[in-house]
């Protein structure tokens, strides 16, 4: 039933049809609203879920109630994998931040396929070795950073991840708010504001509605904005 919305998830690129409908048997389809908590941080978990459209924010709160954004997930990419594997509750909360559609599959059934499929679970850690190294990009950068070189960190890790790439430089459709932002680069609100007024003197952004232009980014050959 599932099977054409699994075809175009790249944890699932190569699967036969055959693959790809038993896999859709045992798949549900849920939309949620925006703002919705999906998963909830210490809970027990036991389904995965592919976004097929709309996006999530990943984030534990810290222990002086901060919100702190690990990563935001957009379509095709796929959460909760962590409790299935490992057995332990939950280990962020996972909340939509627009009106988001999701596959859902049990643990029983997604342990079963990947056992039958060694592509997807070789797929699959090679996701999960890719989070590490941006986690630990994020870390070194929150060590090493002063607060505008976090947040422009914060904007080419955006950039890279979700923008499309236009003549005048890498548009982030639907940026995050600031207050997201701030959550994505430890820092306030208010300083978020301030330094993007300030990027945006500076030209290296142009605020274009709810989207945000990255101007000269050419994020695939790793140049960083100065
Ligand atoms: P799980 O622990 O089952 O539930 C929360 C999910 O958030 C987790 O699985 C991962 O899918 C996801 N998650 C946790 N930490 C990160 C991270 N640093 N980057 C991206 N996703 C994460």
């Amino acid at each position: 039933m599932h099977s054409e919305l699994l075809k175009g998830v790249p944890l699932f690129e190569g699967l036969s049809d055959d693959e790809l409908h038993a896999l859709s048997d045992v798949a549900l389809l849920r939309v949620f609203p925006k703002d919705r908590v999906v998963i909830m941080a210490e809970e027990e978990g036991d389904s995965l879920f592919v976004i097929h459209q709309g996006q999530v924010k990943v984030s534990i709160v810290s222990e002086d109630g901060r919100e702190v954004i690990l990563s935001i997930l957009g379509e095709g990419n796929f959460f909760g994998e962590m409790s299935l594997l490992d057995g332990h509750p939950r280990s962020a909360n996972v909340t939509t931040t627009q009106e988001t559609e999701l596959l859902m599959v049990r643990r029983t059934d997604f342990l079963h396929f990947i056992q039958r499929s060694p592509q997807t679970a070789i797929k699959l850690l090679s996701v999960l070795a890719s989070r590490l190294r941006k986690t630990d990009r994020k870390i070194e950068g929150l060590a090493l950073s002063d607060v505008t070189g976090r947040i422009t960190q914060t904007l080419l890790q955006l950039a890279e991840e979700q923008g499309s790439p236009t003549p005048d430089g890498v548009l982030i459709k639907d940026r995050p708010t600031h207050q997201d932002l701030a959550n994505m680069s430890g820092t306030t609100r208010e300083t978020v504001s301030r330094i993007l007024k300030r990027l945006e003197n500076q030209a290296y952004i142009v605020p274009r509605g709810k989207d945000l232009l990255i101007v000269g980014s050419e994020t695939q050959q790793g140049d960083k904005i100065e």
